[in-house]
């Protein structure tokens, strides 16, 4: 098992766009270092707001160590909270999501409020204050109806993001939506080869023959190439968009940690159907015509969304242990869509359903194929795979400043 040190030799000593050494995708030291480097500093989405709608909603969400109560308060505001008990440390919400007007320890019954006050710990004498014992909170961010968290004691800026999220998600009324779908996978692959696999689309003609009905593989209809150059058609449809008052412009940070641009899909295609139509008839943008193509985003290191004119899509990557991943994926759409009436919930998930569980397949191949000791590295596409180098130089960069570096970027 590597140390700290030793990834920081590996990362220094690595070949520039090419994946990465085998150690990276198996070693439980490594997985330790991104869990502590990356993901418990790193702003995290973690569900869309819609899901829990009501007052005492709450969802929980565990990333490596740490277990994280997402709850909206009676004020209608999402909080993130540690889920362990001041009293003797017990998980507070034991199921997945629910709903209480109160959270209650399960143990002793310590009751606290949905802003994470204590209000209620039996029998703890005159001398105890319940004002010193409320929740431990987590940073928590809701922009443009994504709920985004972070495990960091200071977390880095989020400003930049948070801009450009509210401004391009603004035909899409996510907060208005609902959850018509969720499906979470485990993929045996490291949480870097799902986002490899995710950044390029070099295997989508001979893997995906449902999503290449109308998803582009072109890498300039998406930008994800050297110069973030596109396509005349990208162009003309980010036009067409951008007169409709739809930011749609390829646009990345300067970290490279997140970006988005709006591309067109193939022929009249409007969403993610097998004919190409919209799934969903009662739609949740306010976009005057249905052929508004995707608005692609990503977030490392945990997201990547798809928002289309009638539907939205938001994946989740969470790692599990060095060859296990988490894939969640949540189908929104506008919360009064009825359905049987306003959507088929096969029709909506069908091509997505079958895309993950073929991306499933050729991340297991890929991670099965890094075990042997005849890996060896071996280049990315410059053309294809351009995303790739940029998915991997962030990695390098981050956990090289993560590891050399301050504690964080900035304080919020
Ligand atoms: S551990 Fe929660 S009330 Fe005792
Ligand atoms: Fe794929």
């Amino acid at each position: 098992m590597l140390r700290e040190p030793d990834v920081l030799s590996m990362l220094m000593r690595r070949k520039p766009a090419h994946s990465l050494a085998q150690p990276f995708y198996t070693d439980a030291g490594v997985f330790q270092v991104d869990m502590e480097q990356i993901w418990h500093r790193e702003w995290l989405f973690a569900i869309p707001a819609c899901e829990i709608p009501k007052a005492g909603s709450y969802v929980v969400y565990d990333v490596g160590a740490y277990s994280v109560v997402i709850v909206r308060g009676t004020d209608g505001q999402i909080r993130a909270f540690h889920n362990t008990c001041r009293h003797r440390g017990s998980v507070l919400c034991k199921t997945r999501k629910g709903t209480n007007p109160k959270l209650v320890c399960p143990y002793h019954q310590w009751t606290y409020e949905l802003d994470g006050k204590l209000l209620w710990a039996r029998d703890m004498g005159p001398e105890f204050d319940a004002s010193k014992h409320g929740l431990k909170k987590v940073h928590c961010r809701t922009v443009a109806g994504l709920v985004y968290i972070c495990l960091a004691d200071r977390a880095p800026a989020f400003e930049d993001f948070a801009e450009a999220a509210a401004r391009y998600l603004a035909p899409h009324d996510l907060e208005n939506s609902k959850v018509a779908f969720e499906s979470t996978i485990i993929e045996h692959g490291n949480w870097k080869l799902v986002w490899e696999n995710n950044r390029e689309c070099y295997h989508c003609a001979g893997n995906h023959p449902s999503l290449c009905r109308t998803f582009p593989e072109d890498p300039r209809f998406i930008g994800a190439t050297e110069d973030g150059g596109v396509s005349d058609i990208t162009v003309k449809h980010e036009a067409r968009c951008e007169a409709v008052g739809a930011p749609s412009a390829f646009l990345v940070s300067e970290r490279g940690h997140w970006r988005f641009v709006r591309t067109p899909l193939l022929g009249a295609g409007e969403s993610y159907t097998m004919d190409g139509k919209v799934a969903v008839t009662k739609p949740n943008s306010n976009f005057p015509f249905r052929d508004a193509g995707s608005l692609l985003k990503y977030n490392y290191p945990t997201t990547w969304n798809h928002f289309l004119s009638d539907h939205s899509i938001v994946f989740r990557v969470t790692p599990i242990s060095p060859m296990e991943t988490e894939v969640s994926t949540k189908w929104l759409v506008h919360k009064d869509a009825v359905e049987g009436k306003d959507y088929d919930l096969k029709r909506l998930t069908e091509v997505w359903m079958a895309t993950n569980s073929e991306d499933r397949e050729v991340v297991e191949n890929n991670q099965r194929g890094i075990l042997s000791p005849a890996y060896e590295p071996g280049p990315y596409s410059a053309i294809h795979e351009f995303a790739l180098i940029q998915f991997t130089d962030w990695y390098a960069s981050s956990l090289i400043n993560a590891i050399t570096g301050p504690a964080a970027v900035a304080a919020e």
